[in-house]
């Protein structure tokens, strides 16, 4: 059996919520302190050009998210830690699996025909009205992330599972066509990871603006949470775990024993007011510590920019080669 190695990367758009905390950077930082597992992290830079952001909230959100990775912990020696942008082999790799994928393909993926729906229901006469060439061809990019680095298994959320899907799809079609180049990837999709809900009781996501961000200042995480959503049962009264968003926050940080001495608490009928303080409090002592490294870094990017050099440089002796062995196969060559 060879080596698994695992890959991911993080669209660059925003600042990273609890939610991704839980759901993907805690998860990947443990790894990362696991000497049998290989890993490879990066942001997704080129990928957030996809909705055409405004270019210093690209930039800021590269250096965010890159803090925020390194502040908790990622173990920089055993994983490799990059920008996808500082990688010239991947758009180059883009192109070449470009003409391998078929356009029926691309047609096919939720996330273009979603905004195709949404283009529908809103009555536009054009369907493809706002649809960039880079949202449409968005699964290849991300092919060429995965495929860039022998990546056997792909953490990632529901959503992405059928462009991994789709990696694999043009990476046999590649293979069958050339002979073996690339390995194939299987997404990993791990049920257990919390999808935590944000404010509003709806998934935490950048997109309904109902998030807790990482590293809030203890002022606004304080207020934040003092606005998650309960119901309107009164001190005294036995609360239900079930649907409370507090809990599942809470649970996603605590230990077991914390969490069941919770659910004891709820039984006997925790007012809300209290088990918000109490989420408050144990939030801002697990991420504290954590958070004066991240202001450390945030007000010093040049220690992330040293350390993304790093992890490109390492990054890049494995594409290099690589492509000049993918190029050689398709008869890109010198001549002579
Ligand atoms: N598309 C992914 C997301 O939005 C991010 C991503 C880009 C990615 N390239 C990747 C994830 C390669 C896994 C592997 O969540």
């Amino acid at each position: 059996m060879t080596q698994d190695i695992y890959l991911t990367g993080i669209t660059t758009t925003g600042s990273p919520h609890i939610g991704n905390y839980v759901g993907a950077i805690r998860p990947g930082i443990a790894a990362s302190k696991d000497p049998s597992k290989k890993n490879f992290y990066f942001l997704a830079d080129y990928h957030a050009l996809a909705k055409n952001e405004d270019p210093d909230k690209i930039s800021r959100s590269t250096l965010e998210i890159a803090a925020s990775w390194m502040a908790l912990g990622l173990d920089t020696d055993n994983a490799v830690f990059y920008r996808q942008s500082d990688i010239p082999e991947i758009p180059e790799l883009t192109w070449i699996l470009t003409s391998m994928t078929a356009k029926g393909l691309m047609n096919r993926a939720h996330s273009y025909k979603a905004s195709v729906q949404a283009n529908e229901e809103s009555g536009s006469k054009d369907p493809d009205k706002g649809i960039t060439m880079a949202l449409y061809s968005y699964p290849i990019l991300m092919a060429a992330d995965i495929l860039m680095f022998k990546s056997t298994k792909v953490p990632v959320g529901r959503d992405q599972k059928q462009h991994v899907e789709m990696a694999r799809d043009i990476a046999q079609r590649f293979n069958h066509h050339y002979g073996d180049i690339f390995v194939l990837p299987d997404a990993v999709i791990d049920d257990n990871t919390a999808v935590l809900a944000g404010l509003d009781g709806r998934k935490m996501s950048k997109s309904y603006n109902n998030t807790i961000p990482l590293f809030a200042d203890e002022k606004r995480l304080r207020k934040l949470i003092m606005k998650i959503k309960t119901n309107s049962l009164e001190p005294g009264e036995p609360k239900d775990i079930e649907g409370s968003t507090l809990y599942d926050i809470y649970k996603a940080f605590a230990t077991e024993e914390e969490t069941a001495a919770v659910e004891k608490r709820y039984a006997e009928g925790i007012a809300w007011g209290e088990m918000k303080q109490l989420l408050f409090e144990y939030i801002n002592e697990h991420i504290g510590p954590a958070r004066d490294e991240y202001e450390r870094l945030i007000a010093d990017p040049a220690i992330v920019e040293a350390e993304l050099r790093k992890g490109a440089e390492k990054a890049r002796a494995i594409s290099e080669p690589y492509l000049a062995q993918i190029r050689d196969a398709i008869g890109i060559r010198r001549l002579g």
